[in-house]
């Protein structure tokens, strides 16, 4: 597939980029620092800029088959661009006929239990997640083949290889690798069943 990847340098996304290299995709990364990219040969694209510009947005996905989004703040006071990055996305998506997107979102947005450590995250990280559920009315009403893959705590330790996908709230909403979770959301973006749908992602238990 074409795949346009935003948040190409994240930490996220940089697995995403090494997985879906291996899978045959050709990749177009998205990012504000060009330099970041390891190894911009094994691309088919780098294109710079902010996800909140429409014409460099454009330029990005103008060709795609899918755009996957792994957006996050620089930290925890901000900025938050999430629904902002997302707005600009459907929109230039919408006008161009590219209708595949898969978003990540954070699972305690919409996650009850266990009751005590889920309030305290949305205590602690109250405007991420206030940005977050912006970004998810956002894309849910944009009429085009989504799909929001909300994660758990993410680490950098080595892959585990098993991840649980739900619709359905989760009862252990276990932490994950990074390089499981790019397989994952290359695995959604692959199918065409999980479409119009949020999912919620947790690690191996
Ligand atoms: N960390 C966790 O434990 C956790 C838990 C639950 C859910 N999540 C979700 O998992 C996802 C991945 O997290 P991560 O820790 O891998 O992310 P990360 O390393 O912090 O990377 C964030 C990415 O967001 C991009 N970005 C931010 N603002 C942007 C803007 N205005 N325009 C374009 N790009 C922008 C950055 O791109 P450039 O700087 O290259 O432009 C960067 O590549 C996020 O959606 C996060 O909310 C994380």
């Amino acid at each position: 597939m074409r795949l346009t990847v935003f948040g190409s340098t994240g930490r996220t996304g940089r697995q995403v980029l090494a997985e879906g290299n291996r899978r045959g995709h050709r990749i177009t990364a998205f990012t504000r620092r060009p330099d970041t990219i390891a190894d911009p040969s094994t691309l088919a694209a780098v294109v710079r800029g902010d996800g909140r510009d429409p014409d460099a947005v454009r330029a990005a996905i103008i060709n795609a088959d899918a755009v996957i989004a792994i957006i996050a703040a620089p930290s925890r006071k901000g900025p938050h661009h999430i629904a902002d990055v997302a707005r600009t996305i459907t929109g230039v998506m919408s006008e161009t006929g590219v209708r595949r997107l898969v978003i990540t979102s954070a699972y305690p947005i919409v996650g009850t239990k266990p009751r005590l450590p889920i309030a305290l995250l949305k205590l602690v990280f109250a405007d991420a997640y206030a940005d977050g559920a912006a970004m998810e009315h956002l894309v849910s009403t944009s009429g085009l083949d989504w799909t929001i893959a909300r994660l758990n705590r993410l680490t950098d330790e080595p892959p585990r290889g098993t991840i649980h996908t739900s619709r359905d709230l989760l009862d252990r909403p276990s932490a994950m690798t990074r390089t499981d979770a790019a397989a994952a959301l290359l695995d959604i973006v692959e199918e065409e069943t999980l479409t119009r749908t949020a999912v919620n992602i947790a690690g191996a238990r």
